[in-house]
Order: C-alpha cells, then structure tokens, then sequence
C-alpha cells in the first residue's frame, strides 16, 4: 500500500503550528547518552521517523530508551549497554546517516562499530571519507566489508591534531563524539559551527566533557576519564520553522510557528524580510506572514552557518518562482541540490539550471559539471501536477508550491517527510489546506 496525498491547491495557509526539537540535533544527542555513564534526559523531542530508527538502533544496542510522545521527554539509559549483531544493525539502520555517528561511543564501551552502507537524501553522493580519515587519526582500523564498515580501536583511542577540507557537520559531530573520551588533547580546525553543533557541545558540557570553541572556528577538546549523564532541551527545528515561514510567503498566508527562535534563523529573516515576507517576533515564536504586495526577486548564496543554510534553500526557491523578476540561487553546500525543481518546472515555473558559480561565495563545485546554480523568473503561474517526493527537503517544498498552485496535485512518496516534519498532515489541516490522504 501506498499513500497518495492530494492536495487542491490556491489556498492560503492560515494558523498556527508548533516547532519542537531540531532532526539535526536530536539523534546526535540520543547517540551522545551512549557515552555517559549514567542515564540521560533529552526534552522537546519531535516524533519523528529519525528519532524513531535511533531509538531501534540504541534499543539494539542495549540502551534503555523511553518515551513520552506527549511531553517529548526521552530518557535514556546505557548501563546495560551490549554489542549488536552487524545483521540487526543493517535491520534497523534504515536510510539514516547516523549510524556513521555510533562509531565513537561504540568505539569507547564495545571496542568495536559496525556500519552499514548508508542511505540518506539523494542530494550528492554524500561520502564519508572525512569521517573515515578522523577515525583513523584517533587510531581506528577501518575494515571496509561487503555489507559496511568495522571499525576497531586495538590501541584505545588518542586525542589528533585535525583540519578539516570543509567544515562538514557530521564530522565535527563524529570528532567531538569521539575525542572527548579519548586519551589526551583533539584540535580541530576549520569545524563545523551550526546552532546544532553549539547543542551538542552544550550537552557533552554536561556529562563532563572539557570543549572550547574559539573564533577562527577552532574546536578544542581535552580528553576526560568518564561522562556522566545529561538533562537538555533540545534546541528548535530552525529548517522546519523556515519551511513553514516559507509556505506562508508561497501561498500568500499567515503562519505562527510556535517555538521558532529568532537567534538560529538570523539569515533567514534577512532574507525573508529582503523578498518582501512580514516577520513578528515573540517570547513563543514568530509569526510568519505575505505582506500583500509583490514578493521581490534576489541573488541567494547558501553557506555554512551562520550563513543562508542550504536546507533553507529549496523552500524559498519555490517563494522565488513568485517574485517578480529574475532570481539567482548558487548552492555552495552540495553538488546536486537543485533536483527538487523538475516537478515545479513542469508545474509551470521558470528555473534553469546551471554549472556555473552564479555568485561570489567560494564553491568546491565550479566547473566540475555540476548543476548548482539556479536562474528562477517570476511570478510564474503554478499549476497542480502529479508528483513523487525525491527527498526531505526537496519534498517539503513540493508540497508548498502544490498549496500555492491552481487545481489539483497528487503527491507519492510522502513518507519521507515523516523523516523531519512531526505531524506534518495534522499541521496542514489546522493551517485550513484543503488535503486529503489515502491509501492505494
Ligand atoms: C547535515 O548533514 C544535515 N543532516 C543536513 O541536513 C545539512 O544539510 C548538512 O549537515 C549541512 O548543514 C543531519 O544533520 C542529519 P556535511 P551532513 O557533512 O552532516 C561533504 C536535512 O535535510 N562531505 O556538513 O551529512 C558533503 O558531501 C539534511 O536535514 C564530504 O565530502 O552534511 C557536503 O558536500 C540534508 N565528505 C558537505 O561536505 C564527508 O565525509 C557538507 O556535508 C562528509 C561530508
């Protein structure tokens, strides 16, 4: 069976929905308990699919997890905590990256990880050769086999000097997870600095770990002998929180989105307000709302934070087919991360694709045959189309863009957001779309 989620497009959103803890920092947080020695408390969990396959791929592993869906409490407790079988792990792992982020706990209590080939949003060919290379440096041996990777530490782990080619948030993730009960001192330059990074840190802060953050991007981290457990409330879903701002700019509606914080979105509100978007913010969140007028054309890189975030990138495109004149997108981050505007060409809207840098921002992706430049003229016409989710991120912004077009979309492939968007069918009710879901 499969769901089918058609969607009568033209109207505006209107209401209020709720943010809770942010995808990309939640599992990370879950996979830190590992490294305590006494259970941990994670509050504002989003019921989502991630949070669930971490939830398998911990349970597995011996680690006691439980949840209340209702408040979003998780409690966690890794003092039973035993060696999976490589089999149940491939089981569970899902089409989730993190499994990549076990290998240091594991590493530190089992002596050994195991990780299955990995799946993920088709947005790149998303490697793991950072990964790989800062393991190595702490003194793993990588055995690569047929079904994943072993990873062994037959010398224990040792505190590196480490650079980083590009400032990749799971590998910041993957050396701050490992080094900070390996033996001696771990620098790393040129890491990661992502609001989701700065809550990990903060979580690792309480289970004793000794973490310094300078400004050249430089993180330093002081082995320690043992962690203990942590009590955290995780910090808020900024690239939900964009999305749904976004929706209210694509279908010229009025959004609330309860529990955004304005601290991690600061790009984004730029942006938002530069293409003509109204922004209100409150001790609860920030209401989102189309001012009425025009929405105005604009040249948009994406970047590491506290840059425009790529993943803020594919629902504003879509609020780009509206303004009026030429846009130009240039995605530094990823190499293929323009896919997602096939179904909204065929809904009518002007994008083209390029493979040069259409901006000033350095890129790894200059002339090597990528399509990661985007050219949007607006206002386009949307019409309703049939469409199948290529991706989270990609998908979302499907779904807006169908909500903002005239006539009827029928969208497969939807299981996907559950990946990132709690509740996303409950939310688009209460914002008045008039959607309905069904099983073929
Ligand atoms: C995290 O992915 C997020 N996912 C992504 O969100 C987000 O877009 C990305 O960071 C950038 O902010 C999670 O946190 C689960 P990277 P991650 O390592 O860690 C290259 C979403 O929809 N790279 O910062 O996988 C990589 O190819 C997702 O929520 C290597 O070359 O991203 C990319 O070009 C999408 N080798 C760049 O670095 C490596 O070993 C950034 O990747 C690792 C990364």
């Amino acid at each position: 069976m499969t769901k089918l989620l058609t969607i009568q497009g033209g109207k505006p959103l209107q209401g209020s929905v709720r943010v809770r803890g942010a995808k990309n920092l939640v599992p990370k947080a879950m996979v830190a308990s590992l490294l305590g020695s006494s259970p941990s408390q994670l509050r504002n969990v989003p019921e989502i699919k991630d949070v669930e396959i971490v939830t398998n791929l911990l349970t597995i592993h011996g680690v006691k997890v439980e949840a209340d869906v209702d408040t979003g409490d998780l409690t966690l407790d890794p003092s039973q905590m035993r060696t999976a079988e490589h089999s149940e792990i491939d089981a569970h792992a899902g089409d989730s990256r993190i499994p990549i982020l076990f290998c240091g706990p594991l590493m530190h209590r089992n002596g050994e990880a195991f990780i299955p080939d990995l799946g993920g949003c088709r947005i790149g060919d998303r490697p793991i050769d950072y990964h790989l290379e800062v393991l190595r440096t702490f003194g793993a041996v990588v055995d690569k086999q047929a079904t994943g990777i072993h990873i062994t530490a037959p010398k224990g782990l040792k505190g590196a000097k480490l650079e980083l080619p590009y400032p990749s948030v799971g590998t910041t993730e993957q050396v701050l997870l490992t080094a900070v009960l390996a033996d001696g001192i771990t620098e790393l330059k040129n890491a990661a600095v992502e609001p989701e990074i700065h809550d990990l840190i903060a979580i690792l802060q309480q289970m004793g770990a000794i973490i310094t953050v300078n400004t050249d991007r430089t993180i330093r981290i002081e082995g320690v002998e043992r962690l203990g457990g942590y009590k955290h409330r995780a910090i808020p879903d900024r690239i939900e929180s964009a999305s749904w701002a976004s929706a209210a700019l694509v279908t010229r509606g009025d959004i609330y989105v309860q529990g955004a914080a304005q601290r991690d979105l600061s790009a984004f509100l730029n942006t938002y307000r530069k293409i003509g978007g109204e922004f209100e913010v409150d001790d609860g969140g920030i209401r989102f709302w189309h001012a009425g007028g025009q929405l105005e054309p604009l040249v948009l890189e994406t970047d590491v934070h506290p840059g425009f975030m790529t993943d803020w990138q594919q629902p504003m495109v879509v609020a780009l087919t509206q303004a009026h004149g030429v846009s130009i997108v240039h995605e530094t981050v990823y190499e293929n991360r323009f896919g997602f505007t096939e179904p909204l060409r065929r809904m009518g809207a002007s994008i083209q694709l390029h493979r040069e840098c259409l901006g000033s921002n350095p890129c790894r992706f200059g002339q090597r045959n990528f399509l990661h430049s985007a050219v949007i003229s607006g206002p386009a016409e949307l019409q309703g189309a049939d469409i199948d989710v290529p991706d989270l991120r990609g998908g979302f912004s499907h779904l807006i863009a169908a909500l903002a077009a005239s006539g009827t979309s029928r969208v497969t492939g939807i299981e996907i957001i559950d990946r990132g968007y709690e509740h996303f069918m409950d939310k688009l009710h209460a914002l008045g779309a008039d959607v309905e879901l069904t099983e073929r």
